[in-house]
């Protein structure tokens, strides 16, 4: 096996660097990511790239072209997890590509093009609440009021970018003006290949995302005298709309999913105290963007009827949205062709999960591989799990893709 068992090696030392003891959690601008970004840059010398922190704290590697004036083919995956994550979401798109450099390194052979591989340092958005801050300034779209955000311990987001050894003043500097491309290799996070019998497949577009914040204020009171027809309860008013979501989505299950992700009663809450403030989080998507868009009023409308029956103030806030992302044809081709040279049947198949290369698909045609992911397909979760067979098998395919790669075939 070439490259597969050796990616597996580097994916549990980096399963290893985590802010959890126990599991595996690493967010944004802290020690675990610098120490992790450090094994990453040291991975790309040694293959055969020049690699450094930008601004933001991302890893960008390079792999130089003969040619001095050649266009960028650009790939990556986050390094960054969700709490208590598996360990190849992300990092698998970063280590396989640099496997694929190292072997061109050792064979002396150049492209018509650079390469560079981006570990990005935040695509979760589990520390700031907003996702996609690295692969979101390359592609110039960076969003600055995201700066005063503050992590759960008060510390902001260009305190911690300064504090990480970064440079707020320096992130319009990141945005790319002229990229050939963008690719990216990436477990699938779900069954479909596995339930196929396939080991990677060809993703046909991303799903688009909506996010809102949603703050329920009721009134306090005590829990033994407080009748129950006069309670302005926060959490039974969440908890229907909670449900109310759930519902709306499972009847349009086919073309919408939507997920309450995060749900807290102000201060914890107390066993002998009606819950008075309820804060919760809204996830939807769907590959349809009028559909979730459309889903997104209706829910609001559901909440504010439930929160109006209940007695209880609702505010609304919606703060994140990406457009769901169609990869370009001419690239899937190419990845087609690659899987199929490989010997391996050519499945296409959508993703449903939010992924870096959507930043790009506004400034450069963008194209995904996915790879099996064993375990039922789960993901988000420490059982996720990848072969050494499956990872050595897309290494290859992502090899051959750069080694046939033209850019002028997606030349505009
Ligand atoms: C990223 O994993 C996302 O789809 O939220
Ligand atoms: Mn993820
Ligand atoms: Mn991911």
């Amino acid at each position: 096996m070439q490259f597969g068992e050796e990616i597996l090696r580097q994916a549990q030392l980096l399963g290893a660097i985590t802010e959890e003891p126990g599991r595996l959690t690493r967010t944004y601008l802290t020690p675990q990511h610098r120490e992790a970004g450090e094994r990453i840059a040291d991975w790309m010398r040694d293959a055969g790239m020049s690699a450094h922190f930008d601004a933001l704290g991302n890893v960008v590697g390079r792999y130089e072209s003969a040619d001095a004036g050649a266009p960028v083919l650009l790939t990556g995956s986050h390094m960054d997890s969700v709490v208590d994550a598996g360990r190849y979401d992300g990092l698998f798109g970063v280590l396989s590509p640099i496997a694929c450099v190292k072997s061109l390194h050792g064979r002396g052979v150049r492209l018509p093009y650079a390469f560079e591989v981006v570990a990005f340092g935040d695509e979760e958005g589990v520390r700031f609440g907003v996702s996609m801050i690295g692969s979101r300034a390359l592609a110039g779209r960076f969003d600055y009021a995201a700066l005063d955000r503050r992590d759960a311990s008060g510390v902001s987001l260009r305190e911690a970018i300064v504090a990480f050894g970064g440079d707020p003043q320096a992130i319009g500097s990141l945005a790319r003006k002229r990229i050939a491309a963008y690719v990216e290799s990436h477990i699938e996070q779900g069954p479909v290949l596995l339930n196929a019998g396939l080991p990677v497949g060809v993703v046909t577009s991303i799903a688009g995302g909506s996010r809102v914040r949603v703050h329920v204020e009721g009134l306090a009171g005590h829990a033994g005298t407080v009748p129950m027809h006069a309670r302005r309860d926060a959490l039974a008013a969440a908890s229907e709309m909670v449900l109310a979501i759930e519902r709306h989505c499972a009847e349009r299950a086919e073309t919408l999913v939507g997920t309450v992700g995060k749900l807290a009663v102000a201060s914890g809450g107390a066993i002998n105290v009606i819950p008075g403030i309820v804060d919760f989080t809204v996830d939807l998507r769907s590959g349809d963007d009028a559909t979730r868009r459309q889903a997104l009023n209706d829910v609001e409308s559901c909440c504010r009827a439930i929160a109006e029956r209940r007695g209880v103030n609702l505010a609304w806030d919606p703060f994140f949205e990406l457009s769901a992302a169609p990869c370009d044809e001419r690239l899937q081709a190419q990845w087609a062709r690659s899987v199929a040279a490989l010997g391996v049947d050519v499945r296409h198949l959508p993703s449903g999960a939010g992924h870096d290369a959507m930043e790009f698909a506004k400034i450069a045609p963008i194209a995904m591989l996915f790879v099996r992911c064993g375990n039922g397909g789960i993901s988000h979760n420490p059982q996720e799990t990848m072969t050494a067979d499956d990872a050595d098998l897309a290494t290859r395919v992502f090899l051959h893709f750069l080694e046939h790669f033209d850019p002028r075939s997606v030349a505009a």
